[in-house]
């Protein structure tokens, strides 16, 4: 608790939004077919009217995967936290969504030498998943847990903090019901983070 607190108390000091008392969530999201989204596309209705929250939908912006990196970096520089949405496709990320992190991370801005822009920003993968538990138990490395190691290790080598990650399985047996209680999850989520950080820069601000 303490951990958290201190955390956040840094992230003010260090954060020229915090100052102002806004907290931009910057969500990429990466669908291959938005339109045909059912899980994804809920979860993106119940954060719709969050404040201070921008979505950008790769696969609507670079139909073509022709990325503008210099745009994508300065979505990025002005979000405090960064989520990779996406469904999971064979155990990873869609295409697009992993050209993206090859093109936009780029040496000398997201890592190596003065390549400090992601430095203290918070990061959430919020993931979809068809598979329940079963589905993850195949192979030398089983469990869904191992599947985050690239993502997490890409994150914490760019300077971000990684968050308890974010899943919805079992999306092949989705319901309604549990559709509309995963995008409540999400929504609360994103929220939280939004409030916790509002009275870290009341602190911060004496
Ligand atoms: C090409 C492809 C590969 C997929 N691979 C996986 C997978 O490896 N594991 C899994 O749990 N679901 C897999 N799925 C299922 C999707 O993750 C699932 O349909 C999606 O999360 C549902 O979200 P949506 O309604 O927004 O599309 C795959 C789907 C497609 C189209």
């Amino acid at each position: 608790m303490y951990g958290a607190l201190h955390h956040d108390f840094y992230l003010c000091l260090n954060n020229p939004h915090m100052f102002n008392g806004i907290f931009m969530i910057l969500i990429i999201y990466a669908h291959p077919y938005p339109r045909h989204s059912h899980a994804n596309q809920r979860l993106l209705d119940a954060v719709a009217d969050v404040a201070d929250l921008n979505v950008r939908s790769l696969y609507d912006l670079y139909p073509d995967f022709n990325i503008n990196v210099a745009a994508e970096q300065r979505a990025l520089e002005g979000a405090d936290l960064i989520v990779l949405q996406h469904p999971m496709q064979w155990y990873n990320m869609p295409p697009l969504l992993k050209l993206w992190l090859d093109k936009v991370l780029e040496h000398g801005w997201a890592y190596g030498h003065e390549g400090t822009a992601l430095h203290g920003k918070d990061f959430l993968w919020a993931v979809t998943t068809g598979g329940d538990d079963h589905h993850f138990d195949l192979g030398d490395h089983p469990g869904f847990d191992v599947l985050a190691q690239p993502i997490q290790a890409t994150a914490l080598y760019c300077g971000l903090n990684w968050q308890p990650c974010f899943a919805v399985h079992n999306t092949f047996a989705c319901d309604e019901e549990s559709l509309a209680r995963s995008g409540e999850r999400y929504r609360r989520l994103l929220l939280d983070y939004q409030a916790r950080y509002q009275t870290a820069a009341e602190v911060a601000h004496g």
